[in-house]
């Protein structure tokens, strides 16, 4: 088989790629190497920057977004007994973000790939891409037993962080940058009403909590756990009580509660691989760059390496100039540190780190109480959260 452009991975990246080159005329193949239901049963994101509803408008696939998602103006930080409220549309110029899951907008692109026949090749195994050092690439792969290939100009890898791209670049081509955190998120999902319109973030000295949704009927919670914590060590009770302690008195006596539909730990880690481009193999998405959740920027930044690549690509063949794929990964790069940046800082505000001592304790403190006074400061935080522009 031959195509112009072989994208491996269909997570939001993968699908969001090929949605949009194929409003480019551009003709791709998608290879994943799960089913997708397993796909569809990840619980992720949830809180998407205007930056990508716009690709989703752009994409032709945000018409359900804007009936069911949740337009967000503003959220809560809760520190100790300090509430918070930072109002992201008074503070960005009017800018808000909308509430609509990881789940959700990989649903709607599945839709819009099956409405029109698209190549997406599910359960591949063993998806290897070969030569991109030089203009003649390929991608090859397994699917029930017996090996195929795909012939292309480029392959974008989109595979996550697990994924084959990035193990796929020679030794030596790549410098990794990380930092992780000794706890994660213990996060469960519910059919009860959320506890408030909008999230609450907030820091006890028992640890972080966040106070999330996915509707008005579905809430999304996570507690931060130690690393190495079995997610079977707590029971739906024990993390209801938790997050009543954690969230404050005034949030537990509205607590709705509710047996768990979904509940996992995700561990925190902060990641990022350069360069993202070697020859005619492109990294994106959780492939090149993790974050931790805290400012709810993974999914965010997903969607802005793929406006940078999509663009370059769309250049390359439209334009017949190669300089966007030239400078697409000092261009992705350089928003992608700003927002790891703003999630390690947002998960150092947020988060109990006993291990670090009473100085490290003040400072946190401080932070918080500079927030709290500070407009200039909340404004940093808010145009951070809606999302710095592409
Ligand atoms: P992925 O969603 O990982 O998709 C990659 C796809 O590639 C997958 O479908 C995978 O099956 C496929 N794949 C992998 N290897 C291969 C291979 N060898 N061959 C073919 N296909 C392959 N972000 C937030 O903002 N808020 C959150 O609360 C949040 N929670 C998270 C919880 C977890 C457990 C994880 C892992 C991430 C979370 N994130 C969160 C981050 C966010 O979900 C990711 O940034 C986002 O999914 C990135 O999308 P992606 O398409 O780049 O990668
Ligand atoms: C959600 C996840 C986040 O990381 C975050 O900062 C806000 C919301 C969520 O899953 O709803």
């Amino acid at each position: 088989m031959r195509t112009q452009v072989a994208i491996i991975g269909a997570g939001p990246s993968g699908l969001l790629l090929s949605q949009l080159l194929y409003r480019a005329g551009i003709d791709c193949v998608v290879l994943e190497h799960r089913s997708p239901d397993y796909v569809l049963s990840r619980i992720r994101a949830g809180v998407l920057e205007q930056g990508l509803t716009g690709m989703l408008e752009e994409a032709g696939v945000a018409d359900r977004m804007h009936r069911e998602g949740l337009p967000h103006d503003g959220f809560t930080i809760a520190v100790g007994e300090t509430r918070l409220r930072i109002d992201l549309k008074d503070l960005t110029g009017g800018k808000t973000v909308m509430v609509y899951g990881q789940t959700e907008v990989t649903k709607d692109l599945m839709d819009a790939h099956a409405s029109r026949d698209a190549k997406i090749i599910y359960q591949a195994d063993d998806v290897i891409p070969h030569d991109f050092d030089g203009n003649s690439p390929k991608v090859t792969y397994l699917k029930d037993g017996q090996r195929h290939e795909i012939l292309c100009d480029f392959i974008c890898g989109c595979d996550g962080y697990h994924g084959i791209s990035r193990k796929s670049v020679p030794e030596g081509a790549l410098t990794e940058y990380e930092k992780v955190y000794p706890f994660g998120w213990l996060g469960i999902l519910s059919y009860a009403k959320p506890v408030d319109h909008e999230l609450i973030y907030a820091n006890h000295d028992t640890g972080f909590a966040l106070a999330s949704m996915r509707s008005h009927t579905l809430s999304r919670y996570y507690i931060q756990v130690p690393t190495g914590t079995d997610v079977n060590a707590w029971s739906d009770e024990m993390i209801w009580d938790e997050l009543k302690i954690r969230l404050g008195a005034e949030a537990a006596e509205r607590m709705e509660t509710g047996p768990s539909i979904e509940k996992s730990i995700a561990p925190l880690r902060s990641y990022v691989a350069e360069p993202l481009r070697f020859g005619r193999l492109m990294l994106a998405g959780d492939a090149g760059h993790i974050v931790p959740p805290t400012g709810a920027k993974g999914l965010n930044l997903a969607a802005s390496d793929i406006h940078y690549l999509s663009g370059a690509l769309i250049e390359h063949y439209a334009e017949k100039s190669d300089a966007g794929i030239d400078h697409y990964s000092q261009r992705a790069l350089a928003r992608i540190w700003k927002a790891e940046r703003f999630s390690w800082w947002m998960t150092t505000l947020l988060h109990q780190f006993p291990e670090l001592g009473a100085f490290n304790a003040r400072i946190q403190q401080a932070d918080m109480d500079y927030l709290a006074s500070s407009r200039a400061a909340q404004v940093s935080l808010a145009e951070n959260y809606v999302g710095l522009p592409y």
